[in-house]
């Protein structure tokens, strides 16, 4: 019959076609059979764990990647209960490999013959320490900087209120010079304020907050300003439920960005955009199940891009890639979605430039 020949055609193509499109993802794939063996790794997946698909496959996915790594509960989680699981901010360390951050996505393959699991590297604000002398030393940094401000904020203020006294009786010359002193000690407190806003730990008040009314907020702050000639959309998820909360710092989050994406792109598209995703956890090592982090809030402009150069460093105060930049904006957009626990990450092309903010939901009857 005339349909015998299309369909040896149809079914000898998708294979090669299948894995050659596997191999061109940029993210690795490695498929585990029921006993937890290697039975598929793309190119990217050999890249990842520095072997060969004949040196990988076959062997067992726990002599690469030691047992207590996360990605193993995960697929044993996705295989029991036969759902797709992700999971962010994992840890996967390996002396192969290093010590990598990665999103991990999951999914049992039919009839019990294993899992498929895709590997994303990611560049989070809160990378989770590695070493906890490293957080230590991190942590008396920032109390020295906390002591330090508050200290030299006091002599300060003195310096300040003498040069306003000198004021008064000065010639027109030497008035130049108290104002002088009074913009600098001026732009000195400034910084210190930056400072400590970096250093203060305390937990922040929270209560169920609605995003979309803070993300209309925001647009109409930066469309009445910042954002006068840009154009704004909107894809929010109306089912979308309550962040657990303070609606001041989320506020300035979003400003902050929102900002960001109208300075990278003028006359530009800022689109503000919302998501539940339930399956979204934040994988503390050796801390259970997680924290839950279902909210996805975006903020995407189409502006030229992240400049390569500040990548590694965007979160970081005082990198900036613009004239006029301090470098503040996202380090404390940082800050206060760590105060909330949540992370913070970014995806940036040349048109395409998108922040994406994970946020933990209120719960029910308030938190
Ligand atoms: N949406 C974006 N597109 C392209 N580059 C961006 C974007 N957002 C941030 N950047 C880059 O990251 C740098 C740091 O941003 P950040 O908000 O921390 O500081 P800033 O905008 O330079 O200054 P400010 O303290 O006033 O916010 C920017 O200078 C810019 O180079
Ligand atoms: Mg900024």
């Amino acid at each position: 019959m005339t349909v015998s020949k299309p369909l040896t055609l149809v079914r000898s193509e998708p294979r090669l076609a299948a894995e050659s499109i596997l191999d061109a993802l940029p993210s690795p794939i490695v498929a585990v059979d029921a006993a937890g063996r290697i039975r598929f790794v793309n190119a990217a997946a050999q890249q990842f764990l520095a072997g060969g698909a004949p040196a990988l496959v076959g062997r067992a996915l726990v002599d690469i990647l030691p047992a207590d790594s996360p990605l193993h509960g995960l697929i044993e989680r996705a295989r029991a209960t036969g759902r797709s699981l992700s999971e962010y901010a994992v840890s996967i360390e390996a002396p192969r490999i290093g010590n990598r951050l990665v999103a991990i996505e999951v999914a049992p393959l039919p009839e019990g013959l294993g899992a498929v699991v895709a590997l994303h590297e990611q560049q989070v604000t809160r990378k989770l320490d590695r070493q906890s002398n490293q957080r230590d030393a991190a942590r008396s940094v920032a109390a020295m900087a906390a002591v330090l401000a508050h200290e030299v904020k006091n002599p300060l203020s003195g310096i300040r209120g003498a040069a306003q006294l000198l004021e008064r009786g000065a010639t027109q010359a030497d008035r130049q010079l108290t104002e002088l002193i009074r913009q600098e000690t001026d732009r000195i407190v400034g910084l210190l304020d930056s400072m400590e806003l970096f250093t203060d730990t305390r937990p922040i008040e929270r209560r169920p907050v609605n995003v979309h009314e803070v993300l209309d907020h925001v647009r109409r702050v930066a469309a009445a300003g910042f954002a006068y000639d840009h154009r704004f959309v909107t894809a929010y998820d109306p089912s979308l439920p309550a962040v657990d909360g303070n609606r001041d710092r989320l506020v300035q989050i979003f400003l902050n960005l929102v900002k960001n994406a109208a300075e990278a792109a003028p006359g530009g598209t800022i689109r503000l955009a919302t998501a539940y995703r339930p399956g979204m956890r934040l994988a503390v090592p050796g801390a259970g199940a997680g924290t839950q982090l279902p909210l996805l809030v975006t903020v995407e402009d189409n502006g030229p891009g992240v400049p390569d150069a500040l990548r590694d460093r965007l979160f970081d105060p005082f990198v900036a890639g613009k004239p006029n930049g301090k470098g503040l904006g996202l380090a404390v957009v940082a800050k206060y979605v760590g105060d909330h626990g949540g992370i913070v990450e970014f995806a940036s092309e040349p048109r395409r430039t998108i922040f994406s903010v994970l946020l933990p939901m209120a719960r029910e009857g308030g938190s």
